[in-house]
């Protein structure tokens, strides 16, 4: 189908397109028609967009296809990555094999399961800090009581950045972070590139800091991360604190914010957690699917590459709409509803391949404690909103904030410690 026969069949049906943000609040629907239509979606700006599930787990995991901008000829205008690729360049979500193997590895020996673990008691005693300031006011902003401040004191701490710098991070992040979005203005994109210079700046001193005098933290342990001898250059280790820095709490963020407002509209599996905690584990899972934070991720093909019928050429891009995939009902049956027991369950929630999300097992533990918590300490927790808004941002999906009315419940014990604990 041609491209201007897809925009004339959205404005037959009343639809436009899924970026607008008049469209934030419901995309779902959109993506439905796109993907019932057209599954490989051939955009005005040269760009393939994939709705299927199929579809976006080839691209994700096929070698064929490269994550670097720098290999981009065909679709947007490549000038206008040109600040992206100058700051991303070393940026693991931009590196293909073999450097990324080499730096992911690197990183993960840093940022192991065990590591991970060793944070449960204070992500813990941190939601209850943080529920503890609001339970007696009976309200709450989810998003600025705790769905911000949960994921970024965890990767401040984390990374070894001193309480006093953690509010400077706020708007540096928010901007930088909306690098990640293709669809950007001029002035979004020059604020995003002086965020990124910002926190590049802080992250280089407080290496410098951490050279002289290690302590027990990421960064540390990121500096004396070796493979055979093969040290992080610099410019990774910079990048890969930022990385971790934005990827950190930007995304976790709205794993709660956005999961918190799918329960409340329904009742019915806010109630099966209620009644049985021990699916809060599937329901994290069934959260990341159902309205998850990451909606969109590109690849650009090395070759030609023909999927479901279309050939991608070399230099093109392909653009995975994760949102689109993780409601396709030929991988998820009945995809529209929340089912908290879903299983199983291979959202692409947190991507797929060899750049599946690396920090996947904190941010499961943050959204595990963080919903349990919620649900043993707030009774009839409900919207004090009609119409929650949208941040304007397509590729990171979340909330302005997320007001909720309740009452404080006697404690129950929870169900997101670990087996014998
Ligand atoms: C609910 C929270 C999160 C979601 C939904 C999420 C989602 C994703 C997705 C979809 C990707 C793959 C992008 C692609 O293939 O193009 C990714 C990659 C990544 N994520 Fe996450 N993420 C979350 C939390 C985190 C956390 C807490 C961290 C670290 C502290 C983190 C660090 C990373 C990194 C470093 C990558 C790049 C991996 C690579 O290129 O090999 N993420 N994430």
């Amino acid at each position: 189908m041609a491209v201007t026969d897809l925009a004339a069949a959205l404005a037959e049906a009343n639809l436009s397109s899924p970026m607008l943000p008049e469209n934030r609040g419901d995309p779902y629907r959109i993506y439905r028609f796109i993907r019932e239509r057209e599954p490989i979606h051939h955009a005005p700006d040269g760009s393939w967009v994939l709705t299927r599930y199929d579809h976006c787990a080839t691209l994700l995991r096929d070698p064929r296809f490269s994550t670097n901008p720098a290999r981009l000829t065909e679709g947007p205008d490549p000038s206008a990555m040109g600040p992206v690729r100058q700051v991303g360049s070393s940026l693991m979500m931009f590196l293909d094999p073999p450097d990324h193997t080499r730096l992911r590895s690197l990183v993960s020996q840093a940022f192991t399961p065990r590591m991970v673990e060793s944070l449960r008691p204070r992500i813990q005693s941190l939601v209850d800090e943080l529920l503890d300031a609001v339970v007696e006011k009976g309200e709450m902003d989810v998003l600025a009581d705790l769905a911000y401040p949960l994921p970024t004191v965890v990767i401040c701490e984390l990374l070894g950045v001193p309480p006093e710098d953690r509010d400077k991070f706020k708007a540096w992040s928010a901007d930088a972070s909306r690098l990640l979005d293709g669809y950007l203005d001029k002035a979004a994109m020059d604020k995003g590139m002086v965020a990124g210079m910002y926190l590049f700046q802080y992250f280089t001193d407080l290496v410098e800091a951490r050279r002289a005098d290690p302590r027990d933290d990421l960064l540390s342990a990121l500096l004396a991360a070796e493979t055979a001898g093969d040290k992080l250059a610099h410019a990774e280790l910079l990048s890969t604190a930022t990385l971790l820095f934005i990827a950190g709490f930007e995304t976790t963020m709205n794993l709660v914010g956005n999961g918190t407002l799918a329960l409340l509209r329904n009742p019915d599996q806010l109630a099966r957690l209620r009644n049985d905690l021990s699916l809060v584990r599937t329901g994290v899972e069934e959260l990341l699917r159902y309205d998850g934070p990451v909606h969109v991720t590109a690849r650009i093909a090395k070759e030609d590459v023909q999927i479901g019928g279309e050939t991608i050429r070399e230099g093109e891009q392909a653009v995975a709409i994760l949102g689109a995939a993780n409601r396709d009902p030929e991988q998820f049956p009945d995809p529209d509803r929340l089912d908290v027991g879903r299983t199983p369950n291979k959202h692409l929630g947190f991507g797929g391949g060899p750049h599946f999300c690396l920090g996947a097992a904190l941010a499961r533990m943050e959204g595990q404690i963080a919903f349990d918590t919620m649900i043993r300490r707030l009774r009839d927790m409900e919207l004090a909103t009609s119409e929650p808004t949208y941040r304007d941002h397509y590729v990171i999906r979340g909330l302005d904030e997320l007001q909720v009315r309740f009452t404080a419940r006697p404690p129950r014990p929870s169900a997101t410690q670990p087996q014998g604990a």
